[in-house]
Parts: C-alpha cells; sequence; structure tokens
C-alpha cells in the first residue's frame, strides 16, 4: 500500500539550511529561512526569555495536560500588543495556543472551511507554505498581484479580485512585513481595504508573523485593526516565532473576531475540536515563556528593548543597500523603503544558482533574501556578488 506514495522532494526553503550548513567556506552568507542575525551574524536567545525560562525552571509545579487551547495566559498576554487597549472588542476577540504561527495559519484555514468556506483569494507571491496549506485541506486558491514593479503594493489587484468575491470566500492577507517582498499596504491603503471588506461578505484571515520588526509594535498592527473595526468577524493569525525569538519552540495563535459572545465561543470550540485531531494539543514551553515574559514588567520592558535593537538593525543593513543604490544591473534603492526581514530580488535561477555555487550566498528560489542576514560586515561582498552574476 505505501508503495504507492511517490517520492517528494524536501521543503525547498527548509533544504536551504542544510546546504547552508554543509558549505565548508568561511565567508558563506546564509540570506534564505527567515531567522534574524545579529550584526555578528548570530541568532541569539532573548535575554528575556532566558530570563522567564529560568524562571519556568525553577517554579513550574507540573507538566500536566493544558487541553487544546494551550496556554490561555500566553493566549491573553499578547492581546493588547495585538489588539490594542479594547483587546476583546467588548467579548468578540479571543483565541487558542497553536504550534507556531503555520499552526495558527492552519487552523485559520480549516475552521474557514468548516464554516463553508471554498475559496481562498491570496495577493502573490506569498510564502510558499500559504499556499501548501490551503491545497493540502481543498481549498481553492484565487490570486492576485500583490506589487507593483514600482514597488508599491498594489491596491488595485486586490480591489478587482475582491469586486468578485462574496459569501464562501476568504482573503488571506500578511498582517506587516510581507513575506517575501517586503512591500506592505500602507494605513490609507488599509483603510480602503477595511471599508471593502466591511461592504462584502468575504471573510478576512490576516497572517501577522512579524509584528514588531517593520515600523513598530503598534505601526505593525494598523491593518488588523482596521480590518476588524470594520468587519463582522475576522481570523488572526499569530506567531512568536520572530518577535520572541522562538523559531523551533513553535509558538503562536489563533484570534477570532466573531459577531459576539456566543458565537465566539462556538466558532472556538470549533477550534478546539480541530487541534484535537490534529496536533491535541500545542508545545507549552515557548508559550510558557512568552507568558512569564509578559507578566513581569521587567521582562516585558527588556523584550520591548531587544525587538527595538532587532528593528533597527533590520532598517540599518535596509538603508546600507539603499546607500549602495546599484549592484551590478540591480537598483537597490527600494529595498530601503521596504519592511520587515524579506526582499526580492528579480534574479533568474541561473543567477541564483550562480550565487550559491561561486560565491556562497544563500538565497530562496524565489530571489528572496533575509535582509537580516546581511551585516555591515558581509554587504559589500554580497554586493560585489550581485554585480558579478548580475554583469
Ligand atoms: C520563512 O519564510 O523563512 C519563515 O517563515 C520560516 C518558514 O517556516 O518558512
Amino acid at each position: 500500500m505505501l508503495d504507492r506514495l511517490t517520492q517528494q522532494p524536501p521543503d525547498a526553503l527548509l533544504a536551504l539550511i542544510k546546504l547552508y550548513d554543509a558549505d565548508p567556506r568561511a565567508d558563506k552568507i546564509d540570506l534564505g529561512v527567515g531567522v534574524y542575525r545579529t550584526g555578528q551574524g548570530d541568532t541569539p536567545v532573548f535575554g528575556a526569555i532566558k530570563a522567564a525560562e529560568a524562571k519556568l525552571v525553577a517554579e513550574q509545579d507540573s507538566k500536566a495536560y493544558l487541553g487544546p487551547e494551550g496556554d490561555m495566559g500566553f493566549v491573553h498576554a499578547l492581546m493588547p500588543y495585538i489588539f490594542s487597549d479594547d483587546p476583546t472588542r467588548g467579548g468578540r476577540i479571543d483565541g487558542m495556543q497553536t504550534p507556531g504561527g503555520t499552526g495558527a495559519v492552519r487552523l485559520a484555514a480549516a475552521l474557514a472551511q468548516r464554516a463553508g468556506i471554498a475559496r481562498v483569494f491570496m495577493g502573490t507571491p506569498s510564502w510558499p507554505n500559504h499556499a501548501q496549506i490551503l491545497a493540502d485541506l481543498g481549498l481553492e486558491l484565487v490570486t492576485f498581484q500583490h506589487a507593483n514593479a514600482d514597488g508599491s503594493a498594489d491596491l488595485e489587484a486586490l480591489k478587482a479580485a475582491l469586486s468578485g468575491a462574496g459569501e464562501g470566500d476568504a482573503v488571506l492577507l500578511h498582517g506587516c512585513c510581507h513575506n517575501p517582498t517586503g512591500i506592505d499596504y500602507t494605513p490609507a491603503q488599509w483603510d480602503e481595504i477595511a471599508a471593502m471588506l466591511g461592504n462584502s461578505d468575504v471573510l478576512p484571515i490576516i497572517d501577522l508573523a512579524y509584528q514588531g520588526l517593520g515600523e513598530g509594535l503598534e505601526e505593525d498592527a494598523y491593518g488588523a485593526r482596521a480590518v476588524i473595526a470594520a468587519v463582522p468577524e475576522a481570523l488572526i493569525a499569530y506567531s512568536c516565532d520572530k518577535n520572541f525569538g522562538l523559531y523551533r519552540d513553535r509558538v503562536g495563535a489563533l484570534y477570532v473576531f466573531a459577531k459576539d459572545g456566543e458565537e465566539l465561543g462556538r466558532v472556538l470550540s470549533n477550534g478546539h475540536a480541530l487541534a484535537r485531531a490534529a496536533w491535541s494539543m500545542p508545545p507549552d514551553h515557548g508559550a510558557a515563556a512568552v507568558r512569564l515574559v509578559l507578566e513581569d514588567k521587567a521582562t516585558t520592558a527588556q523584550w520591548l528593548d531587544e525587538l527595538d535593537q532587532m528593528r533597527t538593525r533590520i532598517r540599518q543593513v535596509r538603508e546600507a543597500l539603499g546607500q549602495a543604490g546599484t549592484a551590478g544591473a540591480l537598483d537597490l534603492t527600494p529595498y530601503a523603503r521596504q519592511q520587515g526581514m524579506f526582499a526580492m530580488l528579480p534574479l533568474s535561477k541561473e543567477q541564483i544558482q550562480a550565487l550559491r555555487e561561486d560565491h556562497a550566498v544563500y538565497m530562496a528560489g524565489s530571489g528572496r533574501i533575509n535582509v537580516a542576514g546581511l551585516t555591515l560586515g558581509n554587504l559589500p561582498k554580497f554586493i560585489a556578488a550581485l554585480a558579478a552574476v548580475t554583469a
């Protein structure tokens, strides 16, 4: 029976991690998978998380099961940062813990499907796993162009796509720090999107995986808050992988904005049932550490400071790219204006391969780079390699 299964290629992005690790060249540059790196090229555990983990080890007195919803103290502690000073919108928002942002997106899509959603609209390019998750669930994907050639977000394409959408449809939007383009909707564009969704029956699903890495925690929540203010219902998939540096611990949450408290309870009961049938309960450790960080003023301040440092460094690298101006045929100036960890370089497959093989520069096959993999130290080599392959 099992011999019916055909060999599947490894996930292209995750396979890059192994390729990079196996490369013996000392000056190799990893711009592949989205992990933050310091100016020294490290991905350290946040100091605030280390402090919380020490407390967790000392004080946690049981590892007995919690339930499919996970650590609700964690889920609630994040809410003021995401939804601001009325975090439940009068009892209309609550959530549940998920295994990472991927678990949250998967659960959002499965929940939407249970509610009768058959088609999901999404701007492309997008994070490759979005399409994989939708395909795995059997949801139809309808795509539209995310960005214009001039480096702005293509609001007209979104409007045109959604003008044909209605009941039974959802739209999957990146809340901030668009992955892979780094091109976000402006606040004015979010206002238009929110108004349009408010006048339609399309269910918004917002993937908020990089809050705090773009303009700031508040600014990066603008889109999600604008949409919630305009629509009757929405799903928000949240990740702490990047903004708490918890990648492998798999820390995320799904938030539901429902018509009222009664609907909210019903929707979440379906979320709990789906979780029970998929992973039963989310892993506890990372979420418990986030909760402990946020329950304490000193570690909260430390986390905010560490997040500020990440955002500032990403911004510095972007500015340095912009100041470099060009690399061979490539115009680097748009990257200074974009947001978050990622940018797309218009390179051919052959150029991306030459960068890897001849220059030890690793990036996704789509031409996406993780800007945080660049440092003021390796930037000259990167620019020289780009110039060489685009000459
Ligand atoms: C990325 O896009 O690099 C990250 O979100 C990691 C992942 O799971 O793909």
